[in-house]
């Protein structure tokens, strides 16, 4: 059944546990998030970028999420716009039937300038009045996701701003988010803290001068009955790089956030954690290992089967690492 973020969320706090966010484009990961829900018994958020509806089209993503819904009805779903740009695409969302919307008002309505404070002030309180009046939970972001090793945005995955950045802004402030909480009534706050988004975050493995776990411990303090989000949050696992090279695949040495980092961040207030990149690196590695292998196939559903489970077993082993089993 559909429910609002905000349910799983209060539900995620009082029980101590985290729950993956999946990104989903298309039939196969939506699949593939469902049964592995429902092998763990875990809650669901799905969730559409402005890129997956423009991929899908509007049409599809809501029906494939109200598809799922109808094959799952015992599940409890969010269904989420993520990184809505400005407050007309959290509108379109809410009109379209979602039951969670992110206003990411850290930049400005064009997707690359760094945005003033009270800029996304302004647009996130707007969103957080819109969505509350029809049940709908909101998630906005303070601080800009980019990387404490280069100093850069992630601009990476074709969104965000490559522009050098301040440590300052690349890390959320736990005064300043205090007050932001205050102003805007938004439900969950997206925080920086060295992650970026894509598969390109660290150039070995991270410590604390590069991934900041304990600004989280600090901004919980300060706001403990806000819910913390993780963007940018994929493991990007060694094995799965190593098969996508294996079978022809071009990807340079990089790190992800590491799985015992995420627990550590669970016990101090997060509670959605966005993961995209594992996800595509799954789906990739096993699509180039079966074409690969089986040269001559070409009916496209032997292809996208295997790929569909490594997406499930992707979804399953967070679910589990994140605490949710049994909790959906
Ligand atoms: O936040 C970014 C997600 O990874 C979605 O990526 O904009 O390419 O759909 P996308
Ligand atoms: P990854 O690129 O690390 O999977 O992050 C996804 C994300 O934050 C979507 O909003
Ligand atoms: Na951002
Ligand atoms: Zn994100």
């Amino acid at each position: 059944a559909l429910v609002s973020m905000r349910e799983l969320l209060d539900h995620a706090a009082v029980n101590g546990y985290g729950i993956p966010a999946f990104n989903v484009n298309n039939l196969e990961q939506v699949q593939a998030v469902m049964e592995a829900a429902k092998e763990t018994g875990a809650p669901v958020i799905l969730q559409a970028s402005a890129g997956a509806r423009k991929y899908a089209g509007e049409p599809f993503i809501k029906h494939l999420i109200e598809a799922a819904i109808e094959m799952y009805p015992n599940i409890p779903l969010v269904m989420h716009q993520d990184h809505g740009q400005n407050p007309d695409v959290c509108q379109g969302a809410i009109n379209l039937g979602f039951s969670s919307v992110m206003m990411d008002g850290s930049l400005e309505a064009d997707g690359k300038t760094i945005a003033s404070y009270e800029y996304n002030v302004e647009v996130t309180k707007k969103v957080s009045q819109m969505a509350h009046k029809y049940g709908v939970t909101i998630e906005g972001e303070l601080g800009c996701l980019g990387s404490l090793e280069t100093m850069k945005g992630d601009k990476e995955d074709g969104h965000g701003t490559d522009a050098t950045m301040t440590r300052e802004q690349l890390l959320t402030d736990p005064e300043q988010a205090a007050d932001f909480v205050k102003q805007t009534q938004i439900d969950a706050l997206a925080i920086a803290i060295g992650t970026s988004h894509g598969a390109y975050k660290f150039s070995r493995k991270p410590t604390g001068d590069i991934l900041a776990i304990d600004r989280i411990k600090e901004i919980h303090k300060r706001i403990p009955s806000t819910h913390l989000v993780m963007h940018g949050s994929s493991s990007v696992p060694q094995e799965l790089l190593a098969i996508i090279r294996q079978y022809g695949g071009a990807m340079k040495e990089t790190y992800g956030v590491p799985v015992e980092e995420i627990q550590e961040a669970i016990k101090h207030g997060v509670r959605k954690i966005n993961i995209d990149t594992d996800i595509r690196l799954a789906m990739t590695g096993a699509v180039r290992k079966f074409l690969a292998e089986n040269p001559e196939k070409f009916d496209a559903r032997e292809w996208l089967k295997p790929a569909r489970e490594a997406a499930k077993a992707l979804c399953k082993q967070r679910y589990i690492e994140f605490g949710c089993e049994g909790q959906g």
